[in-house]
């Protein structure tokens, strides 16, 4: 016969294996919604999405009625709800921290506070009436890497039971995962506005060299009093260019500043010869001649943003033909940037007066391009330049930047747009140099 003693011990051993038992599986249980909730946190990318699936996990491996995880700010100082289960409309939306409240809650760390023995702080006074309203019981300050993110705060569980230990440390090692998912996202949001910030820089910085430039070209044209706003034009002229030739935003804006500044280099050229009244001799026409060479060597030592700008400066007065200067290139050693500001400068050449001439008819203009094409320019730049002019013509373009720069009278020459669609027909896309040198390469 067993003893009653032996009895007891038995029951006793059967109660811890079925207390054993329970236990393990509620642990089951919350292991299973604590890797949940580390997958959630690690996978999602909707931010708020994680956080209310993150509550819900909690709440539900529990058994808690209700609660809630905030974001705390800290410019604000406030707790910002950004999700809540069963908490009613009655509960703020933010809840303010006072200095003490943040102190405490850093010295507290990432550890659960029950709301009943919290009293002395000035944020369970402040909101002791909506918390005890609300029937919360557990606030968790979470604190991430000495940073308090934010705060969970749950309400009683479903049995009535107060939160043991164990459920304390569940809700602990959760409040650690959906910490991480808010410090993350600070982090993330401090990355996207720096690099605001940082673009906002670079556009100013951007603007501050565009305006340079502009004021360069300005005091290039004013040492020029015959060809006023020269550099300007042949800025606009490349643009335009550069925007027919299907060139990004960035080449375009590149081929403008190529243009505004290629002149540079007749800053140190004197005065008289500049300003010339009649045809210049050999020696100040050699003179003339070193601006592409010295506007190189003023342009070469700067950062721009785009690389070709000394090299435009310094062949912009090249031919296809190897008949141009500083270097007498040919075609294909010429850098392309240089082609397109070689057009650009001789068509405003041509269609601005000079002190010894008249500028010359619209028609002639573009008749002399065509017939130089492939000699002194380049015959796919001659095309994309006349298809500039032929859109505007025909308006296809918003704006009329030709006839701003050329006046109404000169672009309405008649039969403008009909010879021009004649020369863009009869041109062959390549040069007849670039063909012959294909054929000797081949
Ligand atoms: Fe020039
Ligand atoms: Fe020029």
């Amino acid at each position: 016969m067993p003893h009653d003693n032996d009895l007891k011990i038995e029951d006793f051993h059967i109660a811890n294996l079925k207390g054993l038992a329970e236990k393990r599986s509620k642990l089951v249980h919350t292991f299973g919604a604590l890797a949940e909730l580390g997958h959630e946190v690690a996978s999602r990318s909707n931010f708020q999405e994680t956080i209310r699936t993150s509550l819900h996990l909690i709440l539900g491996s529990l058994g808690i009625m209700r609660g809630g995880v905030a974001r705390y700010s800290r410019f604000e100082h406030e707790l910002n709800m950004l999700a809540v289960r069963g908490l009613g409309d009655s509960f703020p939306l933010s809840l303010e921290l006072c200095y003490e409240d943040e102190r405490q809650f850093l010295t507290n760390g990432l550890a659960a506070i029950e709301v009943s023995q919290a009293a002395v702080l000035p944020f369970f006074q402040v909101y002791g009436r909506t918390f005890d309203d609300t029937r919360l019981e557990l606030f968790l300050p979470l604190v991430i890497r000495d940073e308090t993110v934010g705060a969970i705060f749950l309400g009683e569980k479903a049995t009535g039971e107060p939160y043991t230990t164990y459920d304390k440390e569940i809700v602990c090692a959760m409040g650690r995962h959906i910490g991480s998912a808010i410090a993350q996202r600070n982090l993330l949001s401090e990355i996207e506005c720096r690099s605001d910030e940082n673009r906002k820089l670079y556009d100013d910085l951007k603007m501050t060299y565009a305006d340079t430039v502009k004021a360069f070209a300005a005091a290039i044209d004013c040492k020029d009093k015959y060809t006023e706003g020269h550099s300007v034009r042949v800025g606009k002229y490349s643009e335009i260019i550069g925007q027919e030739l299907g060139w990004n935003a960035e080449e375009v804006e590149g081929a403008a500043v190529a243009g505004y500044l290629h002149d540079v280099g007749k800053l140190t050229v004197e005065r008289k010869i500049i300003n010339a009244p009649y045809r210049i001799n050999a020696k100040e026409s050699a003179e003339l001649n070193k601006h592409p060479a010295v506007g190189f060597e003023i342009l070469a030592p700067i950062h721009h943003p785009y690389a070709d700008v000394p090299l435009a400066a310094k062949y912009h007065h090249e031919r296809l033909d190897g008949h141009g200067y500083p270097d007498g290139l040919y075609d294909r050693q010429i850098p392309y940037i240089a082609k397109v500001v070689n057009l650009a400068d001789s068509f405003d050449a041509m269609t601005t007066d000079r002190p010894y001439r008249r500028r010359r008819p619209a028609n002639e203009v573009f008749e002399d391009l065509q017939r130089n094409a492939g000699k002194q320019f380049a015959p796919e730049i001659v095309s994309a330049f006349f298809r500039g002019i032929l859109n505007e013509l025909n308006g296809e373009t918003k704006e009329k930047k030709f006839r701003k720069l050329l006046g109404r009278e000169y672009m309405e020459a008649e039969g403008l747009a009909v010879s021009l669609r004649n020369s863009l027909n009869a041109m062959t896309p390549t040069s007849n140099l670039t063909m012959i040198s294909t054929a000797r390469s081949a």
